[in-house]
């Protein structure tokens, strides 16, 4: 018998990056790189952000490659956050076109023209990355922000340690719940993405899930849920303490519809749990499916 807690543990591995994925991120690394050292001055570079941490769920999009600027690009750190935004926007649109290079507050995305299939299969490649503009400031870094007009400040490694203490304190489980919840989150029948930014929501679990890890994959996540719920209208400082606080990315409105989907999902898990508890285990498997979408293994 397929019980959920088998489901569970394939629907986790197949949210795990595999090797030939991140093979392709390095060729795509390689390749930008390449091209963005023709025309900015780059001390060095690296994939960072959720991709590098294992809390970046499927399909495998926006990865973020921050580009470490040398000192000689100075100059770009006097003017606002535009101009370097630009300059890398237009360097990207002359080597991937216009339509596939988009200019978002902190970041340029490229699109490779990957499409995820029916199954969110994209054959082990990567859709898109984030390419960040960055300069050391000390240990830390300074990136550009639009929406605020200013340089901020943010430290991956920090937020890399903080999610592998969290890993560490939940038997290892703690970052395929937050790829989980992740694959939630980025579900197209929501139309916008219910909690945004989705890092809010690796941000979150630092807090809401509570060591030691229970033992029931079905549980954890509807607890987790829950309390996801409960806090999302709190305001989530950068774990680093940095950067402006991570639950800006939603006004109260926004707020009010993120609760209100993840109280729904939380229900919607309480079914499922009750379906297994009655012995009803195929369509416990089926009411989990539905809620997190095709990755979610029904075999
Ligand atoms: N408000 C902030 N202050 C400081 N650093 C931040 C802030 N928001 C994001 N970051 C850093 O920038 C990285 C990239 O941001 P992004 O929004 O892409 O999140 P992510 O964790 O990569 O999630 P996703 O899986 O959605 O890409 C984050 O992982 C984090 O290290
Ligand atoms: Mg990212």
């Amino acid at each position: 018998m397929f019980s959920v807690d088998d489901a569970f543990k394939k629907f986790k591995s197949r949210l795990e990056l595999n090797d030939k994925e991140q093979a392709n991120a390095k060729d795509r690394h390689k390749e930008v790189r390449e091209y963005i050292e023709t025309k900015f001055k780059i001390d060095r570079s690296f994939l960072t952000g959720s991709y590098a941490r294992w809390t970046k769920t499927k399909p495998l999009k926006d990865i973020d490659i921050f580009f470490v600027m040398k000192p000689s690009e100075n100059h770009y750190r006097d003017k606002g956050p535009a101009v370097i935004l630009d300059d890398f926007y237009l360097a990207l649109v002359d080597r991937y076109g216009r339509d596939n290079t988009k200019r978002q507050n902190r970041s340029i995305n490229v699109d490779f023209g990957i499409r995820a299939d029916e199954s969110d299969k994209t054959d082990y490649k990567v859709i898109s990355i984030d390419v960040v503009p960055a300069f050391d400031k000390g240990t830390d870094y300074e990136i550009p922000d639009d929406s605020l007009g200013k340089w901020i400040g943010t430290n991956p490694q920090t937020h890399a340690q903080k999610a592998v203490e969290a890993q560490q304190a939940y038997s290892s489980e703690w970052k395929g719940l937050v790829r989980m919840i992740k694959y939630w989150n980025n579900n197209p029948r929501h139309g916008e993405k219910p909690v945004k930014p989705s890092f809010l929501i690796e941000v979150m679990c630092l807090q809401c899930l509570h060591a030691p890890w229970g033992g029931a994959f079905d549980r954890e996540v509807q607890a987790l849920f829950s309390t996801l719920a409960d806090r999302v209208h709190e305001t989530w400082a950068d774990p680093a303490g940095l950067g402006p606080p991570i639950s800006d990315g939603m006004d109260t409105a926004r707020k009010d519809r993120a609760e209100r989907l993840l109280r729904q999902a939380s229900r919607d898990a309480s079914l499922a749990i009750d379906l297994r508890r009655r012995g009803k285990n195929g369509e416990a498997v089926k009411a989990w499916r539905e809620l997190f979408g095709p990755r979610y293994p029904l075999s």
